[in-house]
């Protein structure tokens, strides 16, 4: 599969409200994200918000790949030990519960895909340490991107930094191409190496969302087909912005009023 370059003004604009419906979805959950509330009430409104208000669709709801069975929910929960894909159930969130929410909104035929960690309650202070130095990771990568650098750079700079402080990265799931498709190529790595892979040039969108675990890299899926979880059940945490390659630089696309500011480390443009 080759790799689809949005270089036209309304290919671009598309992917820009897509994105930033996807980020405005986590917005609207944010205040609801507290003990007692279950994933699934969190799923309801999620999956009410797009339909209705933004009048999009909830690109995950019976999304099936190869290999795998229709997804049967709206959004991704994935808590504690969860690495990715959590299927929202009827469990309440309980204090110091540390959970992802994935939203991918379909608007116009473009696709938004954005995630942000929110911890439930008081959380421990490795909880929070895991979610704070997770979302920088997810920066280091978003900072590199500009024309001529290669994934491989991308990838090199999330993995040093996620490592340098004992923390390993998830590499059976990566971030990817995204437009008029959900998936598409190229496979964006969360590791790798300097002056490897792809050459980013302008117009390329992808999505850069790093699985970082606190103890080992390993994972195994649950047996309802989705749910991937740590191995030895270490808390894992996972941040995603869509991000387009512009002629400088990088516009990020999943951003809207109740995102959080990037780190210090980010140049402001
Ligand atoms: N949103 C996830 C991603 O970032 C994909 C979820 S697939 C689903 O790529 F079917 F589980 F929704
Ligand atoms: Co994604
Ligand atoms: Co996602």
């Amino acid at each position: 599969m080759a790799i689809t370059l949005k270089t036209q003004a309304a290919e671009i604009e598309g992917m820009r409200i897509a994105g930033r419906l996807a980020s405005e979805v986590l917005d609207m959950l944010t205040p609801h994200v507290k003990p007692g509330v279950s994933t699934e009430q969190l799923d309801q409104l999620a999956h009410n918000h797009i339909v209705n208000v933004q009048q999009g669709i909830p690109a995950p709801l019976n999304y099936q790949p190869p290999g795998y069975v229709p997804y049967p929910k709206s959004i991704c929960t994935s808590i504690n030990h969860q690495v990715c894909h959590g299927i929202p159930n009827a469990k309440p969130l309980k204090n110091g519960d540390i959970v992802n929410i994935d939203v991918t909104v379909i608007k116009d035929g473009w696709h938004g895909d954005t995630s942000r960690m929110f911890i439930v309650g008081e959380g421990s202070i490795a909880a929070k340490r895991l979610c704070a130095l997770t979302y920088e990771s997810m920066w280091k990568g978003i900072a590199k991107v500009k024309p001529g650098v290669r994934l491989g750079d991308i990838g090199h700079a999330i993995q040093v930094f996620t490592e340098n402080q004992g923390f390993s990265i998830v590499r059976e799931f990566c971030g990817h191409g995204i437009g008029a498709k959900f998936h598409e190529d190229p496979q964006v790595l969360h590791y790798g190496r300097p002056g490897t892979l792809e050459t980013l040039v302008p117009g390329m969108i992808f999505t850069i969302e790093p699985m970082v675990n606190a103890g080992r890299r390993e994972i195994r899926e649950l047996g309802d087909g989705w749910t991937i979880v740590t191995k030895d059940r270490s808390l894992s945490a996972q941040w995603e912005h869509t991000v387009l390659v512009t002629e400088n630089g990088y516009e990020v696309l999943t951003l809207s009023a109740g995102s959080p500011q990037p780190p210090a480390f980010v140049a402001t443009v």
